[in-house]
C-alpha cells in the first residue's frame, strides 16, 4: 500500500499569510487541532496539527520584525511550542512545562488538581513550581533579533515531544535578512525547503507511535526498546512520502532541515554527473565561505542550506537524494527530474557573509550525556525542570565540552554556537553558526557559547525526541 518512490510531487509550502501587521510586529493564528490528511496516497491519517495540516505553515518572515503567533491548543493534550533556532525570551521560547492546557485540564482550575485528574496522574511536570501554565490559548512572541536562517517550530511538550512532534507538530519557519537577500543565490522558485521527516504506518495508513498510553494523558513511557528513538520505514519530505521535483537544469538553493525524531540521514545526490552539496548555510544561517561536500550527514534537527547545480546533469536525466545511513525504503529520499534547460543568473560567491570567531572567556563546563538504569541523563541527572543544572553568566563566551558513550545530537537553547574541536571524527558539518550538532558515540564535542540574548530559564537536551522525553535534557539559567 505504500507508492512507488517518486511518484508523489513535492508538496512546496506556501507562506502563511499574516492575520495583521502593526507597531507590535506581524501576528499569525494557528490552531492545533485534529485533522485527518492525506499522506500516503489514498489514505486518510488522523494527525495533531498546526491549523489542521502536515507538516504545520510555512512561516516566511522578516530578521528584526516580531512574530507574534496566536495559538489556540483545540488539541486533546497540553502543548507547547518552541521556535528551534529562534533567539526568543525564556518566556517564549516553549520551556516543556510552559503548557498550554486544553479546555478539559484548564476547566480545573488549581493545577494541582489537574496532576491528580485520571489520566495525568504523577505527571512530574504538573509539579513545576516556575511552569507558565496558560488556559488554552496564547501568543507567543519571537523577536526575531538574528540573522536570517533556516528554522523550524515543534511541540516541546513535556515527556511526550516525539509523541506529539510524530503526530504532526512541526513546521518551518525562514527567517529573512537584507544581507541574505543581497547574495546572488538561487531564489524564488529556485529556493525550496526540504523538511524530512521519517514516520511508521499500519496497514490503515495510520501513524505507529511505540507509545505505552496513545492518549498521551496518562504516565509518560515508550513500548519496547527504543533506545535508538523512533524511527520509520518511510521518509517523508515535505509531508510527503518519497516525493519528486521537476527542476530546470539550473542552480537550486535547498533549505535541508531533519525534522525527524531520530533518524540520521548521510544525504548523496545520484545521477548522471555532479554529486555536490556546496553548502552556503547552517542551522544559525549564512557560513562565511562556501563548504562543498559530496555527502552531507544531517542528524535530527540539523539544517543545512545548500546549493546543488542541476545543470550538471543532462536534460531528461533522474537525480536521486539517497541516504546512505538508511537501508530499503529509508535509503531513498526524493527525486529531482531535470526537464528543461533555463537562464541562470544565480552564484555562489566566495565570500557569503561575516562570521565573528567566539573567544571564551568565561565558565568551562563539562556535561556528560549518559544512559543510567534505564535512563537517559545529563550529569547523572534526568530532568527536573525546578532544578537548573548550571547558571551561564550573561554575555561570557563558556565553553562547554559534551560527552558521551552513545551517539546523540546535542541542542543547546538560549543562543547559536561555534564547535570549537571534536575529540574524534571529522567537523566538516560544524562550520558557521549551529545549534544542534552530532556528537558520536564514545566522542566529545567541545563548543563556544555566549548567552547575550535573554536572562532566564532555558534548556539543553538530546534532540532524539525519544530521549529528550525519557529525561537526558537539562534546565539552566542564564544570569
Ligand atoms: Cu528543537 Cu529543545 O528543541
Ligand atoms: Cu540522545
Amino acid at each position: 500500500k505504500l507508492p512507488q518512490p517518486f511518484t508523489v510531487p513535492l508538496p512546496i509550502p506556501e507562506p502563511l499569510a499574516p492575520t495583521s501587521t502593526d507597531a507590535q510586529g506581524a501576528h499569525y493564528a494557528m490552531t492545533l487541532r485534529q485533522a485527518e490528511v492525506e499522506i500516503l496516497p489514498g489514505y486518510k491519517t488522523a494527525i495533531y496539527g498546526y491549523n489542521g495540516t502536515f507538516p504545520g505553515p510555512y512561516l516566511d518572515v522578516r530578521a528584526g520584525t516580531p512574530m507574534v503567533v496566536h495559538q489556540t491548543n483545540q488539541l486533546p493534550v497540553p502543548i507547547v511550542t518552541h521556535l528551534h533556532g529562534g533567539l526568543t525570551p525564556p518566556s517564549d521560547d516553549g520551556f516543556p512545562t510552559d503548557f498550554v492546557l486544553p479546555k478539559a485540564l484548564a476547566d480545573m482550575a488549581d493545577p494541582a488538581k489537574a496532576a491528580s485528574m485520571p489520566g495525568m496522574g504523577g505527571m512530574p511536570s504538573m509539579h513545576d513550581p516556575l511552569a507558565h501554565m496558560t488556559a488554552v490559548e496564547r501568543d507567543y512572541v519571537f523577536p526575531l533579533k538574528q540573522r536570517a536562517a533556516t528554522l523550524w517550530y515543534h511541540d516541546h511538550r513535556m515527556d511526550f515531544t516525539g509523541a506529539q512532534v510524530w503526530k504532526g507538530l512541526f513546521g518551518l519557519c525562514v527567517v529573512r535578512d537584507d544581507e541574505d537577500d543581497k547574495l546572488p543565490l538561487p531564489k524564488g522558485e529556485r529556493e525550496i525547503p526540504l523538511l524530512i521527516a521519517d514516520r511508521a504506518f499500519d496497514a490503515d495508513g495510520q501513524l505507529l507511535y511505540p507509545v505505552d498510553d496513545p492518549t498521551l494523558l496518562g504516565k509518560p513511557g515508550m513500548k519496547g526498546s527504543i533506545k535508538a528513538g523512533a524511527q520509520g520505514d518511510v521518509i517523508l519530505v515535505n509531508g510527503a512520502p518519497w516525493p519528486f521535483l521537476e527542476v530546470a537544469a539550473v542552480k537550486y538553493r535547498l533549505r535541508l532541515v531533519n525534522a525527524s525524531n531520530a533518524r540520521r540521514y548521510e544525504l548523496k545526490l545520484d545521477g548522471p554527473g555532479g554529486g555536490e552539496f556546496v553548502q552556503v548555510g547552517s542551522d544559525g544561517g549564512l557560513l562565511a565561505a562556501p563548504v562543498t561536500h559530496s555527502t552531507l550527514h544531517i542528524s535530527p534537527a540539523e539544517r543545512f542550506d545548500v546549493v546543488v547545480d542541476f545543470s550538471k546533469y543532462p536534460v531528461g536525466s533522474t537525480v536521486t537524494l539517497k541516504n546512505a545511513a538508511g537501508d530499503g525504503g529509508t535509503a531513498k529520499v526524493m527525486q529531482f527530474k531535470v526537464t528543461s534547460k533555463a537562464s541562470d543568473e544565480s552564484s555562489v560567491p566566495a565570500r557569503l557573509s561575516t562570521i565573528e570567531k567566539l573567544v571564551v572567556d568565561g565558565e568551562k563546563r563539562r556535561l556528560v550525556f549518559a544512559l543510567k538504569g534505564g535512563e537517559w541523563q545529563v550529569n547523572g541527572k534526568s530532568f527536573d525542570p525546578a532544578k537548573p543544572l548550571l547558571k551561564a553568566e550573561f554575555g561570557k563566551v563558556e565553553e562547554w565540552t559534551v560527552t558521551s558513550v552513545e551517539r546523540h545530537p546535542v541542542h543547546l537553547h538560549g543562543a547559536h554556537f561555534q564547535v570549537l574541536k571534536r575529540a574524534s571524527g571529522s567537523g566538516d558539518y560544524d562550520e558557521g553558526w549551529k545549534d544542534t550538532v552530532e556528537l558520536s558515540p564514545g566522542s566529545e564535542i567541545t563548543l563556544a557559547v555566549r548567552f547575550d540574548a535573554y536572562r532566564g530559564r532555558y534548556v539543553a537536551h538530546c534532540h532524539n525526541l525519544e530521549h529528550e522525553d525519557m529525561a537526558m535534557m537539562a534546565a539552566f539559567q542564564v544570569v
